[in-house]
This record gives structure tokens, C-alpha cells and sequence, in this order.
């Protein structure tokens, strides 16, 4: 970074604090933030810990630092706050994949299906299922339905890998996660070689194949705590790249190493400094859920959080 950005960094730094106790606002970060947004971020973690803290916090406005279905999530559970996602174009491609309509068919064609929505999806879907989960506690969700067969949307990976950890019998949509997806076994495989020593964590949203080939399977928050708690001095990371910020900044003296350049998130990377300075001096851009769509998502959100 030259000395010129960094100028420019300490100004919507110092901007970004003044029209924060203006608006009696909180900042929240998803983990595959930048890392400047991270650092400047009241809040920093994974979709679950955010829809919870969001919900919490004594705040008028929520400044959301994530995707399009994070901001909603924290709209369906606040509707008393004014949410904002800095960057109208920060969707997800994952949660693209499934909409309302496809959802109304396939539960048409599917009647006993009980319908587990994983959080990356729209309010719409949220509000078409019947419980939502994340990538932390799908496992946990799906075990404690009474019933056996489900409907798992919108991610593919992440119900199959569900379906491999329960007795149920999981429907699965054709929709995938394009960064997670895009690891392969062969990167595993090769950063393994170069590294013989370190734990290989993986997002559930990879390939089973991938899952498979990993010590472990985690959400980012997962990641976080096993890091800290390990004896391994070296560790790699089948996520998101923006998590290794977090990793490195907590555990100085561990070693960190991406599988593939390809795991980035080009939504993630769409907020920049500036971006959230200008979101709460225009307070922009609104979420905005219709209010029936609202409560009936909410209701599934809720039903995860009891669980
Ligand atoms: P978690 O932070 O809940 O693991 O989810 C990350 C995510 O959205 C992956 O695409």
C-alpha cells in the first residue's frame, strides 16, 4: 500500500467514527472481509455469531460488511434497526442459485420434505423453509428434526456433507458455493506435500472429496477456535482467504498457507473504507424486506436459534 492510500485510510478511518456515534451505529464484519474493514469492524465473525449479535445490540443502525443475505439476515432479526449494506452489489452467487419459485416446485414435487435453508440464501427462501441452519450447526439442526426426509438448500456441498454426518434422507440442490467449489483434491494433495506437518481445516462448502482429504471441516468461527486450541504449528486453511487475516492476527506464531488462489469471494471484497464512510453518510443502501416475507423468514431463523 503506498503512503498515499494510507492517507486516505486514516481519513475515512476518522470520518467513519464520527458518523458512527451520529447515527448510533454498530460496524459488523463477516471474517472474509478485508482486512482494514475487519480491523475497523466493532464486530468480526461468522454468519451465525453476526444474525445473533445484530439482534443484541442497543444500536439504531447496523452497518453490515458482508453479502447481500448477511444484511438481510440481521433485517429479518432487527426490523426495529435501520440495516445497511455498504455495497448494493455485494450478493452471493450461492445464494443466487435457489429462488422462491424453484423453491415452491421442488416442494410441490417433494410434500413430506421438511425444508432446512442454509442462512446463504434470500429472505424469500428463508421465508418458503421451515428451519434455517449454518455452516456451524447444520449437522445440529437437521439431527433434531423429528422428521426424516429433507430438503436441503441451496448448498449442494454443504448438504451432502450434512447428509454424511446424519441418518436422514437429504434432497439436495444443485447449488454451490463457486469459491469453495473451485478447490480441488489436487490442491490439498500438493500444499500437503509442501507442508507434511500442518492440519488440513476445510469450509463444509467444499467438494466431499475435499472434505474428506481434510483433518477437519469447519465454519470460520469453527476454524478460529480449533486454531487457537491446537498444539499444530501449521495449518491449512480450505477457505475463503480472508480468514487468514483473523488467523494471523490471533496466533502470531502459527503458520497459515492457502491451498488455491482461487478461494476468494470477489462480493467480500467489494467494501472498502471509503464504501462504509459514504454508507453512513448517505445511509445507504436501505435493506428493505416486505413485512410478511420478514416474519415468516424470521420464524425460521428463530426456529434455528432455539435449537
Ligand atoms: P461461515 O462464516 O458461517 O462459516 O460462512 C461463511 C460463508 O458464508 C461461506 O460462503
Amino acid at each position: 500500500m503506498n503512503s498515499r492510500d494510507i492517507k486516505d485510510d486514516k481519513y475515512y478511518i476518522e470520518k467513519i467514527k464520527e458518523l458512527k456515534e451520529k447515527r448510533r451505529a454498530i460496524i459488523l464484519a463477516h471474517n472474509y472481509q478485508r482486512p482494514e474493514i475487519q480491523d475497523l469492524a466493532d464486530l468480526v465473525g461468522d454468519s451465525l455469531d453476526l444474525s445473533k449479535k445484530a439482534q443484541a445490540s442497543d444500536v439504531e443502525t447496523i452497518v453490515f460488511c458482508g453479502v447481500q443475505f448477511m444484511a438481510e439476515s440481521a433485517a429479518i432479526l432487527s426490523p426495529e434497526k435501520t440495516v445497511l449494506l455498504p455495497v448494493k452489489e455485494a450478493g452471493c452467487q450461492l445464494a443466487d442459485m435457489a429462488t422462491v419459485q424453484e423453491l415452491r416446485k421442488k416442494k410441490e414435487e417433494n410434500p413430506e420434505a421438511t425444508v432446512v435453508c442454509y442462512v446463504n440464501s434470500s429472505a424469500q427462501v428463508k421465508a418458503e423453509s421451515d428451519i434455517g441452519c449454518t455452516s456451524a450447526n447444520g449437522v445440529e439442526i437437521v439431527n433434531s428434526l423429528k422428521e426424516d426426509k429433507i430438503l436441503f438448500v441451496p448448498d449442494e456441498h454443504l448438504g451432502r456433507y450434512v447428509a454424511s454426518k446424519t441418518k436422514k434422507d437429504v434432497i439436495l440442490w444443485k447449488g454451490f458455493c463457486p469459491a469453495h467449489y473451485n478447490l480441488l483434491p489436487k490442491d490439498i494433495l500438493r500444499t500437503e506435500e509442501e507442508h507434511p506437518e500442518a492440519k488440513v481445516l476445510v469450509h463444509p462448502e467444499c467438494r466431499l472429496a475435499v472434505i474428506q482429504l481434510a483433518d477437519e471441516a469447519f465454519s470460520t468461527s469453527g476454524m478460529l477456535n480449533y486454531v487457537k486450541e491446537s498444539e499444530a504449528k501449521e495449518f491449512i486453511i480450505g477457505t475463503e482467504m480472508g480468514l487468514i487475516h483473523r488467523l494471523k492476527k490471533e496466533n502470531p506464531e502459527k503458520n497459515f498457507y492457502v491451498p488455491s488462489e482461487n478461494l476468494i469471494c470477489p462480493s467480500m471484497k467489494l467494501i472498502t473504507l471509503k464504501e462504509v464512510a459514504q454508507s453512513l453518510e448517505k445511509m445507504r443502501y436501505k435493506i428493505e424486506i416486505p413485512e410478511e416475507v420478514r416474519k415468516k423468514a424470521k420464524k425460521s431463523l428463530d426456529r434455528m436459534l432455539e435449537v
